[in-house]
């Protein structure tokens, strides 16, 4: 990884599925340490272009680099294995398994790329392996205050509390880099505030790089170093939230909808 390269960056990005045109010659680039978030109305390409950051989708044209490396043709796996890590839109855990185990899924791909067990080698053995794994989960799930419900059914849980558990998965991965698709949709008052502070707290505390699809416009100024909007698939505006707020395109494409949008609701959770 180039240190001197932003952490994330697209190229001049385009999307077509068939006639639909998702994303046309969008650029940006994500800082390293930077809370990125991306706004614009429904349809207008937001998770499309996370889907071409975590390698879901291959954009039609234009490039996507990771620190610097060109990542555009490489699988999903292997860009988790850079630091990639992700939760979705609509909630992707195991319904039927407890959160603890939930939580474990995000770490077997540590274990497999050979980074704790490389550590544990070093540090002697077996049972040392075992046990920093086990130290490092328990510290997610301290830090996501999900203590009580460790050994719940995931599928059990509140919405918002499965949201919270997503997130705790991704964050096992250790990614250097974690895409959020809205993670407050269909959340009460008190479940977004949380989950801003978590979010803040990973970034300021853990170091991580945030890369974050968010319709709640308050949560998205609040927390946000800099923010980009699409726009039927364009980049309309870019820049600190206050300037971007400012802007009179913004204003026209995005803001006139702003009571519509922020009255998103969450999804049903899908085992
Ligand atoms: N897999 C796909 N196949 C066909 N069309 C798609 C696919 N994924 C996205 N699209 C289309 O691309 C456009 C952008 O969709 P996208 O899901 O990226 O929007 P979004 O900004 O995330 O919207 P929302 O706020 O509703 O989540 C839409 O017209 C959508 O229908
Ligand atoms: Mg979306």
């Amino acid at each position: 990884m180039d240190a001197e390269a932003p952490m994330l960056a697209a190229d001049r990005v385009s999307l077509r599925f068939g006639g639909v045109r998702a994303l046309t010659d969008v650029s940006f680039d994500v800082g390293r340490g930077e809370i990125f978030s991306i706004i614009g109305p429904n349809g207008a390409g937001k998770t499309s272009m996370v889907n071409c950051v975590s390698g879901r989708y291959r954009p039609t044209e234009g490039r996507i680099l990771f620190g610097g490396q060109d990542i555009t043709r490489i699988g999903t796996s292997r860009r988790a294995a850079l630091g990639i890590g992700r939760t979705f839109q609509n909630l992707a855990l195991f319904g039927h398994m407890t959160v603890l185990d939930n939580i474990m899924v995000g770490r077997h791909h540590l274990l497999r790329s050979g980074f704790l067990r490389g550590m544990a080698y070093w540090l002697g053995g077996a049972q040392r392996e075992e046990l920093a794994h086990r130290r490092e989960v328990e510290e997610i799930i301290d830090f996501l205050e999900i203590q009580h419900v460790r050994k719940a059914i995931a599928g059990t849980l509140s919405y918002g509390l499965r949201k919270r558990v997503e997130l705790a998965r991704a964050v096992a991965l250790k990614p250097k880099l974690i895409l959020l698709d809205e993670p407050m949709a269909g959340m009460n008052l008190e479940e977004k505030e949380d989950m801003a502070r978590f979010i803040v707290d990973l970034n300021e505390e853990w170091g991580m790089t945030v890369l974050m699809i968010e319709h709640d416009m308050g949560v998205v100024m609040d927390i946000s170093h800099r923010v980009m909007v699409l726009d039927f698939g364009r980049r309309i505006a870019a820049g600190a939230p206050e300037e971007v707020l400012a802007d009179e395109h913004v204003k026209r494409a995005y803001l006139g909808e702003a009571d519509e949008v922020v009255q998103d609701q969450g999804e049903p959770a899908t085992a």
